[in-house]
Order: C-alpha cells, then structure tokens, then sequence
C-alpha cells in the first residue's frame, strides 16, 4: 500500500505516471510503457483527450463497430455503437437487416422536455409562500434572460416554472419546478445555471418582500439541479409484420414463436427479475449509441430505468401485442440526448458518428438509439426462445477466448471452423487448444470462466 499522496492533480503527466508506476507496480517500466502504448501519436490529439477529463495518463481503448441496414421512418442508416461486449454489434445488425426486409422500423418523439427543481426548505405559511410566487413569477423569467437568449433564439427556453409543496416527505420541503425546451442540447448545463439563477431570485425576491417575518424570509436552499428523470423526454419506436413473415425461412412454427416471444416479454413486464435483464439488453444497443454519439450514457441509463418503475414496479421498457395476425413490437422509453454542445464537436470519433448518421438533431438520434434498443431486444428475445443465448454469444465470445489463449491467427482460422458446428463453451475451447498443441491441460481448471 503506498502512502496519501498529496496533490496528485497538480503532478504533471509524466510526474503522474512515475508515481503510479513507482508506487503500484512491481515493473515501473511495464506500466509506464503499457500507458503510453495507447496515446495517441498525435500529439494534438492526445492534448483535446487528456483535457476532457481530469488526471488523465493514458485512452481507454473501446470497440467501435457498426451495425449496418437499420431502416428508420424510410431512411437507411448505419449506426455506430461503442461497446465492448461480444455479439452486441452482430445481434442489432442482424435484427436492422431482418426488419429492413419486413418495412423497418417506425419511431417518433412523444415530448422533448427536460425538467429541474430548485429545493427548497420554508417553514411559514404555505399559502403565503405560494401567493409570493404568482406575484413574482416574472422575475424568475427575467433574472434568467441573459442565460436563455441564445436557447430562445433558437426555439427553446424555459417552459414553465411551478411551486410544489412537498412536506410530506420532509417538514417545509417545497419545490421550483421548471421545464425547459433545450432543442439540440442534452442542455444540463443550460437547466442547471438556470435553476441556480432561480433559487438566488428565490432568496432574494423573499428578503426583499414585508409579508414574511424574518424567520420566514430565512429559506434554505438545498440544491438546485437537473432530474435525470424525463418522462416528458419520450420516444418510440416499434416494428409490425405478419406472423408469416416473422419465420419465414426460419423453419419454425408461426404459432410457437409469437407465442414464446409474447410469453418472454410478458414475463418482463411482471416480473422484475427478469425485467431487469430484459432491459439489460435493451441499454446494451441505447449505450453504444449513445457512447459512440458522445453523450451521457449514465444518464440515460438512469432516467430508463426509473420509467420502467412509472406503473409502480420495475416492469419492461418493450412491448409486444398480436392482433388480427399482425405481430407488432415496441419500446418506449425516456431519452435526453444532444447533437450539439458537450463532446459532439469536440471528441473526433463523435464527430465522426454524426456525420455518419447524417448530422441528425436530438430527435432523430432519440428514434436511433431507441430502435437500436428494441433491435437488440428482439435479437436477444428471439435467441433465448429459439436456440438459446450462449450459441450465438459464445460464438462471438470464441475470439477473447483465443486472444486470452495467445492463439495465432491460423489456429483461430482452425477455431472458427471448428466451431461452426459445436457449441463453443470455454472449456470446449481451452481442450480443443490443448489437444491441438499437444500440450496437456493445466491441472487447475477457473471454473468461474466455464
Ligand atoms: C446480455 O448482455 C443481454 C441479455 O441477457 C438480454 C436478455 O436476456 O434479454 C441477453
């Protein structure tokens, strides 16, 4: 264990990774050069990454693939998805190229507003605290103008601003609510300097006003901040076919798909065990959009799962419904996404992916990543009722297996093939391995990794 070290942040990069590597490794010279394999060779480049974050020594490599064929309200795109799970990629490609062949898929934008609050304790008169704020609402609006021009210029802006009462979780909590238009913004800049402009008006339009005592001028703001919860930020998209040409070529019976795959999501909607995972899913397709496009996949993540919690139990965020033989599939879910500001200009693979989606704005990238979800939901449904996951993934999974095994490239062409036809379960991989190299398996089996 190395000491406290002191301030770390003020150590220059290479004084940074001279203390990791003295203090953490036991061959200094293996890490440092681990560190730099990864920098980036130019060193332009290298700069713009290590300033968008703090302490930075080295990239943090992520695959960055594409999942061509996905056929959007009649637009065709390739999407492109960061993310460095096996069988991600392949599964939402397969399942954009086999709904290209059946109409694609349709998506639209329900809302686009973001919301915030002010919090807030008072512990007067509720009626008086709410008559000052009909009387002082403009000032809210005013004392934010030089932050909202250029968000209104451009369309957007402040909404709407409420008072809420909300002492029944805490003794003279109340809360500002406010909505805002922040149009091709993920915008949490924009709301939170608002809100903070807020809760100083808040304060000072109260001290100033000879209704209250002193004790009720004496509000304790608590924090003003933006929710990651926008469940009027919503967009949805789904697919539709006939039960005949949802098997089509598959050689299984119309009936027992559409009635395992309806069992499958119904079981997601009610139970959460099984929701979580089934959703799971979903965020893996959303993420990787959402990373490649540079925005804040925590955030997302966050804000899709307490709407899965709006019916008041964790349920599932796709849907599916047969009806006069139509199959029809879809998701709904909250997404605060942007196509301007944050790293969208900055990151040049961002950059890149905007341009490769056709420079969309937030709604269209919203009907992207959410159809990108339900595509990977419908290839992990269709897996899991038909031949099961792990045929598919271990398949993708085979080469982190031969890479950990330092296979050469003829042994994994050997592999490929090999497994074409059998199931690629670790240990089925480490045998063949041994019994290819004619070495003898190594007594001590990781069963973790079976
Ligand atoms: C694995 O990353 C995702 C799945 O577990 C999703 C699901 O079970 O629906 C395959």
């Amino acid at each position: 264990m190395s000491e406290k070290i002191k301030g770390f942040s003020k150590l220059s990069k290479t004084g940074k990774i001279q203390w990791l590597a003295n203090n953490h490794f036991d061959k200094p010279e293996q890490a440092i050069k681990l560190l730099e394999q990864y920098w980036n060779e130019d060193s332009a480049v290298q700069k713009l990454h290590d300033e968008f974050s703090e302490n930075t020594v080295s990239n943090f490599y992520m695959p960055f693939g594409i999942a061509p064929n996905f056929l959007i309200n009649g637009k065709v795109y390739a999407v492109p998805m960061a993310i460095e799970e096996s069988s991600v990629v392949a599964a939402s490609a397969k399942s954009a190229s086999f709904w290209m062949e059946r109409g694609g898929f349709k998506a639209e934008v329900i809302s686009m507003k973001k919301i915030g609050h002010v919090h807030f304790v008072y512990t007067g008169a509720e009626e008086k605290l709410f008559s000052f704020f009909e009387r002082n609402k403009d000032k809210f609006y005013k004392d934010t103008e030089s932050i909202t021009k250029n968000m209104r210029m451009r369309g957007g802006g402040v909404l709407d601003i409420i008072l809420k009462n909300k002492s029944e979780i805490e003794e003279g909590y109340y809360q500002l609510e406010a909505n805002f238009d922040t149009r091709d913004s993920m915008g949490a800049n924009f709301v939170n300097s608002c809100l903070e402009q807020f809760s100083q008006t808040l304060e000072r339009e109260i001290s100033l006003d000879s209704s209250f005592s002193d004790e009720e001028k004496n509000v304790q703001i608590i924090m003003s901040i933006l929710s990651n919860y926008t469940p009027e930020c919503v967009v949805r998209s789904e697919v539709s076919c006939t039960t005949e040409e949802l098997v089509e070529g598959s050689g299984i019976s119309s009936e027992e798909f559409v009635e395992k795959f309806s069992r499958a999501v119904h079981i997601a909607e009610h139970e959460p065990y099984r929701a979580t995972t089934h959703n799971k899913g979903i965020m893996n397709g959303v993420d990787a959009v959402v990373i490649a496009t540079g925005n804040d996949f925590r955030a997302v993540e966050a804000g899709a799962h307490t709407y899965a919690t709006k019916d008041g139990k964790y349920s599932s965020l796709s849907h599916v419904e047969l009806k006069d033989g139509i199959f029809r599939f879809w998701i709904e879910m909250p997404l605060s996404l942007g196509t301007v500001g944050g790293l969208t200009s900055l990151h040049p693979l961002v950059k890149f992916s905007h341009e490769l989606l056709g420079n969309p704005d937030a709604e269209e990238l919203m009907m992207i990543a959410a159809t990108v979800g339900l595509a990977q939901n419908f290839g992990a449904l269709r897996s899991l009722t038909t031949t099961g996951i792990q045929k598919g993934h271990m398949k993708m999974h085979l080469l982190n297996i031969l890479n950990q095994l330092e296979a050469t490239e003829e042994e994994k062409r050997y592999f490929v093939d090999y497994f074409r036809t059998r199931t690629a379960t670790h240990s089925a991989v480490v045998e063949e391995f041994h019994r290819l190299r004619g070495i003898p398996m190594p007594e001590k089996v990781d069963v973790n990794k079976r």
